[in-house]
């Protein structure tokens, strides 16, 4: 049988989990798919942190980036794509990202993301709790629009593995 070499797209909100799930996905599947974390990429690309991307050129700046990256990495197969939490703000990378890959959006609470995030150094995020909640306001619907599945990320590792096993089997993707 012909197996879907598609990638595996990671989508949610700023500590939703996708940076980490996507390593917890590579290593449990002792996976021959790449990570492809995007917010890694741009920061490698441009020789600075996202922090210095936002306050030096601004967010459209970064937007752009983010978007051109996008379209690259969506045209290479058999990755797990680490998105930012905003790539969802533009249809047309949701485009990209779709046309060859399998989209999850992780979906953790807000009040479960709140409490991890004390801390946190991640520009849009920082020192501003209040703006998550604004942020996952406008942006649940766009996440449950976009996504091809959703796994509520409240519940440990392994169900959360659990569910990706699920939808490669039913995908018939081999990792
Ligand atoms: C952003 C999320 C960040 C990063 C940038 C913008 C956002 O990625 O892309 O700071 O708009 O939600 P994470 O979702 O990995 O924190």
């Amino acid at each position: 049988m012909q197996m879907n070499n598609k990638n595996i797209v990671l989508i949610g909100m700023p500590g939703s989990g996708k940076t980490t799930f996507s390593k917890k996905i590579q290593n449990h599947f002792l996976s021959k798919y790449e990570i492809k974390d995007t917010d890694v990429l741009i920061e490698e690309k441009e020789n600075k942190t996202i922090n210095e991307i936002f306050e030096e050129f601004g967010e459209s700046y970064f937007r752009k980036l983010e978007s051109e990256l996008v379209e690259s990495v969506s045209k290479e197969n058999m990755k797990i794509i680490s998105t930012g939490g905003g790539v969802i703000l533009n249809p047309q990378n949701m485009k990209f990202l779709g046309n060859n890959g399998i989209i999850i959006f992780i979906d953790r609470p807000l009040h479960k993301i709140i409490e991890d995030f004390k801390g946190d150094n991640r520009p849009l995020v920082r020192n501003k709790i209040e703006k998550l909640e604004t942020l996952y306001k406008e942006r649940i619907e766009l996440y449950k629009q976009y996504s091809d599945y959703i796994i509520n990320n409240e519940n440990t590792v392994e169900d959360f593995l659990l569910e990706i096993d699920k939808i490669l089997k039913k995908e018939n993707i081999e990792l």
